[in-house]
């Protein structure tokens, strides 16, 4: 090979070698840069999730069981599941998308179906959310519930937590194991609304199937469809379509931040039972009921509040026992009216809150007062 020949050839090798040794270096500083970005990434999701993403706000859940927690070998069981069946970090786990409006954390109160939900865990209950929204780490909170009873835990938490940060209790008609199960998105909705600004003040919501309710008005109407949940004469305060929540009402009568009911210091809440109105009832029911030591009854009676002679003669006997009475409806909408009845006999009317609600408001007046007269009151004001 002549001179020139070899010197191209060596002058070609090391110019191969300059180039790899180029790329090798960008791909080593490509590498490492990509080193560096995956690390500030993963960094950035730690910081995220150790110290909450800063523009997110912090949503604590509070589980107690009930459908949105159940589960069933079958799914199109819908019916016969065991509800209260999974823990609050399975129900929050199969939400993920939850981790991008909120930094959730979730705490297991209790799990059980809400039919036994008792006044001791509302109690128990209300003195943890009020614990936790004193903290300035808690923007709002989220409360699981079976749908059964859900309303009276709402409604009693409208009355006894003393914050105007967003509460939002939320339920599911169809298990988590069942095919279009309403659970996430319920979950996923109740978590929005509580992060949302718009819903500081309004007092205690409710949402399932889209809607946003105050637990003043809203009433489960169904035994098993997903649009169980109505607020029948006064409407929802606001709707969750796709991302958007938008309020378009809220509850006038007293709650939350400005209601005088304080159960901090309250160990026991007083019975109060509800009696249902029908033809041929007796007075042995209220009887019964005053002698098992009932402080206060709420008669679902029929209509506007009509009872029958006999219950009345029950009813006007209890209150000579020193038992409160309230008159509410079986039709569970509408005003029960105060009448002229109701101050000869020292009765309640009930304004427009149902039985199980008007019986929530009962226990809670008579942690004040025993005079019909003073609880009357509360009824024109919450
Ligand atoms: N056991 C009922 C309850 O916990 C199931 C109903 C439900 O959660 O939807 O209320």
């Amino acid at each position: 090979m002549n001179m020139t020949k070899w010197l191209g050839a060596v002058l070609l090798s090391v110019l191969l070698l300059v180039t790899a040794a180029c790329a090798n270096t960008g791909t080593q500083e490509n590498t490492q840069s990509e080193k560096e970005n995956v690390s500030n990434e993963t960094k950035e999701k730690n910081k995220a999730v150790e110290t909450g993403n800063k523009s997110l706000s912090n949503i604590k859940v509070l589980a107690t069981g009930g459908t949105i927690a159940g589960s069933s070998n079958s799914d199109t069981d819908t019916t016969g599941y065991k509800s209260g069946s999974l823990g609050i970090d399975k129900v929050i786990a199969s939400v993920p998308q939850l981790k991008d409006i909120a930094n959730v954390t979730g705490e297991q109160v209790v799990n059980v179906g809400s039919e036994n939900v008792d006044n001791a865990l509302l109690l128990k209950l209300a003195k943890r959310v009020n614990e936790l929204l004193k903290d300035d780490q808690v923007d709002g909170i989220v409360i699981t519930h079976g749908t059964d009873t859900l309303e009276e835990t709402a409604y009693f938490l409208h009355l006894v937590v003393k914050s105007d940060k967003p509460v939002v209790v939320v339920g599911s008609m169809r298990p988590a194991s069942a095919i279009s199960a309403d659970g996430p998105l319920n979950l996923y909705h109740a978590v929005k609304i509580a992060s949302t600004k718009e819903a500081k003040g309004k007092g205690v919501m409710v949402t399932l199937n889209d809607r946003i309710a105050s637990a003043r008005f809203i009433t489960k109407t169904n035994t098993t469809t997903t649009d169980a949940f109505k607020s029948l004469e006064h409407g929802y305060i606001g709707e969750v379509a796709g991302e958007v929540v938008s309020f378009y009402n809220e509850p006038i009568r007293k709650h939350t931040s400005e209601s005088e009911f304080d159960v901090s210091n309250i160990k026991e809440l007083p019975q109060v039972d509800i009696l249902y109105g029908y033809q041929n009832d007796q007075k042995y029911l209220y009887d019964a009921a005053v002698k098992a030591g009932a402080k206060g009854i709420v008669v679902a009676a029929a209509g506007n509040g009509t009872m029958s002679t006999e219950a009345i003669k029950g009813a006007a006997d209890a209150v000579k026992k020193d038992v409160v009475l309230v008159r509410s409806s079986r039709t569970g909408n509408g005003i029960v009216t105060h009448e002229k009845t109701d101050d000869e006999h020292h009765f309640v009317s009930s304004d427009s809150l149902n039985p199980q609600k008007a019986r929530i408001l009962l226990m809670l007046a008579l942690t004040k007062t025993k005079d019909p007269v003073k609880v009357q009151r509360y009824y024109e004001q919450y």
